[in-house]
């Protein structure tokens, strides 16, 4: 994998760069739709590459692992053959899975966590080895290290020993994943994730660890779990400032178009939530103009189209009111529509701001477009 940085704003600290990886480049910063079981919600393959623009999207060690099960995935010849998106695939190591777990029975020690399945009850062991070769043979371009995310609010105690195990965890999945080969025909790389819940010198400490450890791009956990926006931005900051520049930084599950424009000005790369989808599914719509509820009333006859400047097929050919029928009809079209919107939206969100990084106009636009996303149309 080679990152190249190409344009640093002078008013903030957003940049532009590209991440080469073998399935080709990602040009940053970078929204990455969330295909938690191997498929994007109600968006297929081809929507995702020629509507949306899609350049990586995410996938899930726990859910895969669990369904359809990894010889499923080795036979077919990685999660690429077997979905059938030849760009590059990041996989979620599980350790936010587990965080999600929690009141389910499953028990965090030294070793790694045991859970039961939600599927069918079934007990199984995550452990920081076995989180890297799963992910190696599912064939993920980009690697998650086997993290705990901690929960908000958290105890100072919980939030370090949970940190010291975070990174002994790291060593152990740094040692695993540098003894044992690519799956497939193509590289793969891993990134370890920063915690420290909310605790500044616990950001530092994690942070300085994290970037020691020298990996070829690093990830922010533990943050957007129900900490208020200006902590977040706060942590985000300091933890940016001690990563490394000539590296991606990726920002695990943030967040919402104001979020995203927020963290790429303190120097983010890398985003990834599941927002867009989910919320389309419930009626939310991003646009170039503002979010709307397409459940309200208001929207009931009006037959313009849903966001006629994003300049995609599904913004510019279907209305509001037809949207919102659907939707409240509950038919399966609505959320693939919703969610084809969406996605375009985060991509052209994030598409934008990488050109005005470029032309060096991208802090007052950032303003002007968080001014606009915090109206309700
Ligand atoms: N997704 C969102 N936050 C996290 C986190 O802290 N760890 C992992 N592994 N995934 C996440």
């Amino acid at each position: 994998m080679k990152f190249t940085l190409e344009a640093q704003d002078k008013a903030s600290k957003a940049r532009a760069g590209s991440v080469e990886t073998d399935h080709g480049t990602i040009e940053t910063p970078i929204f990455m739709p969330v295909g938690t079981a191997g498929t994007v919600k109600a968006v297929h393959q081809r929507e995702l590459k020629e509507d949306i623009k899609a350049q990586i999207i995410l996938g899930n060690t726990y859910h895969l692992y669990l369904r359809p099960e990894l010889p499923v995935i080795q036979k077919a010849g990685g999660l690429h053959r077997f979905n059938g998106w030849d760009k590059p695939i990041l996989t979620d190591s599980g350790g936010y899975q587990v965080y999600s777990l929690a009141g389910t029975g499953r028990k965090i020690n030294e070793e790694g966590v045991v859970f039961k399945s939600h599927i069918d009850g079934s007990i199984h062991t995550f452990t920081p080895e076995g989180v890297m070769d799963i992910q190696r043979s599912i064939g993920a371009d980009i690697i998650m290290a086997f993290d705990e995310c901690t929960p908000y609010p958290c105890e100072f105690t919980y939030a370090r020993k949970s940190m010291e195990m975070t990174h002994r965890w790291l060593k152990r999945c740094c040692q695993r994943f540098d003894s044992t080969s690519p799956h497939y025909d193509y590289q793969q790389t891993l990134f370890p994730i920063v915690q420290g819940s909310v605790y500044k010198d616990l950001r530092v400490q994690s942070a300085e660890f994290i970037a020691a450890q020298d990996r070829e791009g690093n990830a922010i956990g533990g943050l957007s779990v129900g900490e208020p926006a200006e902590i977040m931005y706060e942590l985000t900051e300091v933890v940016c400032d001690i990563l490394p520049s000539d590296k991606p930084r990726y920002l695990m599950g943030v967040g919402t178009p104001a979020n995203i424009l927020e963290c790429i000005a303190l120097g983010v790369d890398m985003f990834d939530c599941v927002m867009p989808t989910r919320n389309a599914r419930n009626g939310m719509i991003f646009t170039t103009e503002g979010i709307i509820n397409i459940k309200n009333e208001k929207w009931k006859d009006d037959l313009s189209p849903l966001d006629p400047s994003l300049g995609g097929y599904v913004s510019g050919n279907y209305s509001k009111a037809y949207l919102r029928h659907l939707i409240k009809s509950g038919e399966m079209l609505g959320a693939q529509i919703a969610s084809i919107q969406n996605l375009t939206f985060y991509l052209w969100l994030v598409n934008t701001a990488r050109e005005k990084i470029k032309s060096g106009e991208f802090l007052p636009w950032k303003n002007q477009m968080t001014n606009k996303l915090m109206q309700r149309l």
